[in-house]
């Protein structure tokens, strides 16, 4: 199993805050079943150059894996949570994505649904980006309009689905809809610590649908491997909000 959205790098964000921590959250990675993972702290191009953010998370990868030496872990390969803004596109993606595939994991504005986001998820395609909207349950506009969300998927982007409200059915049910109606192509953790927002993926997976976790236990693996997810949609979910497709 392969955590796609995780903060347990240590001392770089509002995730793990120390070594300590992060090797807890490891260890309960690998209960969950977590095999693999990203470590995908997060990145607002407002706040910080590139350069700066990428000489950090080395920073704190490296003592990561000096805390870590001589004891098993799941796999691990960097990523970034990256906070879309208009000024976002003018920087160089290719050092942002996950594992230095071409899929971007993107985190919107919870305020408000970006105006421009639509072109700039096509010139992302352009470029031969693939952005994962994170946590896509989060956002009340999508939540209220689950037709730009599929209007974002039908373009060519994916979307992530956290595990907490796939455990707890009556928490959100937008996120359960999103996974019947194929607009969330994936479950992750975002975990953050070892309480609040711990490690859970694998009891999220129990939990989902066998044609859900096939399937995104495809598309996981394509993202690993930095190979193209199988495009074809399951003809066992339908999808109401994709006019075009039968
Ligand atoms: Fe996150």
């Amino acid at each position: 199993m392969i955590d796609l959205h995780t903060h347990i790098l240590p001392g770089i964000d509002d995730g793990a805050e120390n070594e300590t921590t992060s090797l807890r959250m490891l260890l309960m990675q690998q209960r969950e079943g977590v095999d693999r993972l990203f470590l995908t702290p997060h990145f607002d191009c407002r706040k910080g150059s590139v350069e700066e953010f990428l000489r950090r998370r080395e920073d704190a990868f490296d003592r990561l894996r000096r805390a870590a030496a001589g004891s098993a872990t799941p796999e691990m390969k960097l990523g970034a949570e990256v906070r879309f803004s208009p000024e976002l596109m003018r920087e160089d993606l290719s050092r942002l994505t996950l594992g230095g595939s071409d899929y971007l994991l993107l985190e919107l504005s919870p305020r408000r649904y970006p105006a421009v986001l639509e072109e700039a998820v096509e010139e992302m395609l352009d470029r031969g980006y693939i952005p994962i909207l994170a946590h896509v349950e989060r956002f009340f506009y999508f939540c209220g309009h689950p037709d730009l969300l599929a209007g974002l998927i039908e373009q060519g982007a994916l979307a992530q689905v956290s595990a907490d409200v796939v455990i707890d059915r009556k928490r959100f049910s937008f996120s359960h809809a999103c996974i019947k109606h194929d607009l969330a192509q994936f479950v992750a953790s975002d975990a953050h610590n070892t309480d609040v927002r711990p490690p859970n993926l694998g009891r999220a997976a129990a939990k989902l649908p066998d044609v859900f976790r096939r399937r995104m236990n495809a598309f996981l693996n394509a993202v690993w491997e930095g190979r193209d997810v199988p495009s074809a949609p399951d003809p066992s979910t339908p999808n109401p909000f994709f006019c075009r497709r039968p």
